[in-house]
């Protein structure tokens, strides 16, 4: 899959084990893969856009040609921009499949040329979503197996 640019969208609020495992997985199969890390206003993310940027950026340190950018407005906007012509999405459970079913449709439809590739992670992080990583936390609990530790330190500092 040489000189094919990927990119890996979502809200990422914030990035937990289970979008790394997804991105590491990424990473070995493109030259290039963008982490597009959404505004995404109508979910009302607990962390500022700029938080969750520098958290991806901390957790993917490791990954060299990783590279992790905010963006609002349309994600096949920001392929385009970007010159990506993949994008990745990561699949959990059949749950998950109805929604990037229509999701790849409707972005396909609106530009033909950007194709989407899907992922399963390890299956050790199909029950993870962010919501459960931060309600975990809220309640005290030890989120250390879902989250690197700049996440598990910024989690803390969300209640002090
Ligand atoms: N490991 C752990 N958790 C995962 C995961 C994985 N591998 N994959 C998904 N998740 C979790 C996410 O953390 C998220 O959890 P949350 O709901 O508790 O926050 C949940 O699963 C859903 O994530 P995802 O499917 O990535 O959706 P999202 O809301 O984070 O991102 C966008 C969706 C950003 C890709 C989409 O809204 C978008 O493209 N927005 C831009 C605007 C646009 O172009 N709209 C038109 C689209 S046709």
């Amino acid at each position: 899959m040489k000189n094919n640019k990927a990119i890996y969208p979502g809200t990422f609020d914030p990035i937990t084990n289970g979008h790394i495992d997804i991105i590491e997985r990424a990473a070995s199969l493109f030259d290039q893969v963008i982490v597009a890390v959404a505004q995404n206003a109508a979910k009302n993310p607990v962390f500022e856009l700029e938080t969750r940027v520098e958290l991806a950026q901390q957790a993917l340190n490791h990954l060299k040609h990783v590279q992790v950018i905010g963006f609002s407005g349309l994600l096949i906007d920001f392929a385009v921009a970007h010159h990506a012509n993949i994008i990745i999405r990561g699949l959990r459970a059949v749950s998950d499949f109805e929604y990037e079913f229509q999701l790849a449709g409707m972005n396909r439809k609106l530009n033909p040329q950007i194709e989407s590739i899907f992922l399963t992670p390890s299956e050790h992080y199909t029950y993870l979503s962010s919501t459960l990583v931060r309600e975990i936390a809220a309640f005290n609990g030890d989120v250390s197996p879902f989250a690197p530790s700049c996440v598990v330190e910024a989690l803390r500092s969300l209640k002090s």
